[in-house]
């Protein structure tokens, strides 16, 4: 990791918290995300004023035609529906978020007239994949969810090829005013908009605001 033989508090300032989440508090973080489903997209778009998927397009930028792909986190396939011409495989922890991302994004592929992605549950600490396998790992607003992130990157390092790419793209934390914003922006405007599109006021991003 980067942050590494660096003191502790440096640990936590610098771009996303390093080291990982507790078994308890990642359990509980699942149960938010997947009752985030229904509203996830919508909900994104809204919060990033449409910059979501401008920044989708800019990583899906790195992959070119015959890739050996692999997306760690693929949720419910916001990204990986957008990935043409590539040996996809979209790995999640949640059966759930596969199963949405299953339908969506083979969909796509059947259209284009390409073969089914795979699909695996497991956690980017523990992938039943060969070594050496892809030539891009994408990690879309997954890498923060990670518990053990030092785990995480090395199982993605074994399963890259000599040469292949891990692309993040995630929510940091870069400097003091910068989190502070985020946290803000979290505890407002995000607020505000998961109950307007949720109509629930007890709406899963009360508890991922933390
Ligand atoms: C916010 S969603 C991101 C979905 C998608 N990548 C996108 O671009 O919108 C985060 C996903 O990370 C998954 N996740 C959580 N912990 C994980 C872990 N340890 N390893 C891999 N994926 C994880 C969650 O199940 C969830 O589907």
């Amino acid at each position: 990791m980067a942050n590494e033989g660096m003191p502790d508090g440096e640990n936590r300032q610098h771009g996303i918290d390093a080291t990982g989440i507790d078994a308890e508090e990642w359990a509980e973080l699942m149960v938010n995300l997947e009752a985030t489903i229904p509203a996830y997209d919508k909900v994104n778009t809204i919060v990033t004023l449409g910059q979501d998927a401008r920044w989708r397009r800019h990583v899906q930028s790195f992959a070119t035609a015959g890739m050996d792909v692999l997306e760690v986190g693929c949720g419910p396939g916001t990204f990986s529906e957008g990935l043409v011409g590539v040996n996809l495989t979209c790995l999640d922890p949640s059966r759930e978020m596969l199963a949405v991302a299953k339908k969506r994004v083979n969909a796509g592929r059947k259209a284009r007239k390409e073969e089914d992605a795979i699909y695996v549950e497991a956690t980017a600490e523990s992938i039943p994949l060969q070594d050496n396998s892809f030539d891009r790992v994408f990690c879309l607003f997954s890498f923060r969810d990670f518990h053990d992130k030092k785990a995480g990157l090395t199982e993605i390092l074994r399963v890259l090829k000599p040469g292949g790419r891990l692309v993040i793209c995630d929510a940091g934390k870069g400097r003091f005013p910068h989190g502070l914003m985020g946290r803000i922006w979290m505890g407002t405007v995000v607020q505000l908009v998961a109950r307007m599109v949720t109509k629930d006021p007890n709406h899963p991003w009360k508890w991922l605001a933390k």
